[in-house]
């Protein structure tokens, strides 16, 4: 194949992926396309799985009012924005209403996504040099919010994710969790008498499985906690996220209808674990 019938395939090909009125430029400083603006293997498995989970939010913000014509949406743990700037560019561009909130504590991604959504005209975006916990009290934001995103916020910053998104009263959380330490601490501390109280303490006796329980269970006391709260759960997979070992997908729905048998069962769960200290910190049932 020649060069020109080359570049002609892959012109097509991209045409085939792009959706319409898709920013190239955003593409591309996303490196998703090359500064050619090609696509090569790597970007080609990129652009899919960034599509994927656009797909899934999507869906949540055609089911606010209006068809989500006025969508507020806040990403925590943004790093460089890009599920920010893609769910902007697919579906908040179009719109003359709506907001994209961005919250991240390093300052230099905070700044160069500002000097991109500048860039590209993206007038509805902000992004706030915060940490997640701060952003639940700041001025910038309204006092309520449509939907929350993190995607592999570090730590406990899903966790507070979960509190902002309380407080704003969100009508849908999309998380997909990182590591966890905090409930893994707390079961370390209370391996002893953990050991000496029950057989199943067995399960997390090896640090290794300190951590990987706790993990586990930290995800298990999230989605408790949030049916607790008045929300449905849904547990997926974010299929397709090869490049993270983290790929599981929480979605919660606003019910308003708090479930006492979750309260009930999370503070079970906590007492077998030997947590319940976090009911005062972390877990704070209504
Ligand atoms: C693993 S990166 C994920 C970035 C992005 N969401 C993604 O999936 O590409 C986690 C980001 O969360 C930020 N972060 C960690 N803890 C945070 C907190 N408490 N508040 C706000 N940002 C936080 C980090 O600085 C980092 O940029």
């Amino acid at each position: 194949m020649n060069k020109t019938v080359k570049v002609a395939k892959a012109e097509a090909e991209l045409q085939e992926i792009l959706r319409p009125g898709q920013s190239i430029e955003l593409l591309k400083e996303l490196h998703i396309l090359t500064r050619e603006g090609r696509l090569n293997q790597d970007s080609r498995r990129k652009l899919k799985q960034v599509y994927h989970l656009f797909q899934f939010i999507e869906k949540l913000l055609r089911e606010l009012p209006e068809g989500g014509a006025r969508a507020t949406l806040a990403d925590h743990g943004a790093g460089k924005s890009y599920l920010g700037f893609i769910i902007y560019d697919l579906f908040f561009k179009a719109l003359k209403d709506g907001h994209v909130y961005g919250i991240e504590t390093w300052p230099e991604l905070v700044e160069k996504s500002r000097t991109l959504a500048k860039r590209l005209g993206f007038d509805h975006m902000s992004f706030l040099n915060l940490t997640v916990a701060e952003s639940a009290h700041a001025p910038e934001l309204p006092p309520k919010i449509d939907i929350v995103t993190a995607l592999h916020a570090c730590d406990t910053a899903t966790d507070d994710a979960i509190a902002f998104g309380l407080a704003k009263e969100a009508g849908f959380m999309v998380l997909v969790p990182c590591c966890q330490a905090e409930v893994a601490a707390c079961l370390r501390e209370t391996k002893a008498i953990a050991l000496s109280r029950t057989p199943l303490a067995e399960l997390w006796r090896h640090p290794l499985h300190t951590r990987e329980i706790g993990s586990q269970l930290t995800n298990v006391l999230r989605c408790l906690y949030l049916e607790a709260s008045g929300y449905q759960v849904t547990v997926t997979e974010l299929v397709g996220w090869e490049h993270s070992m983290k790929n599981e997908l929480i979605i919660a729905r606003r019910t308003g209808h708090a479930k006492a048998s979750a309260a009930e069962r999370l503070k079970s769960l906590l007492g077998e674990f030997g947590l319940a200290s976090l009911l005062e910190t972390r877990f704070c049932l209504p």
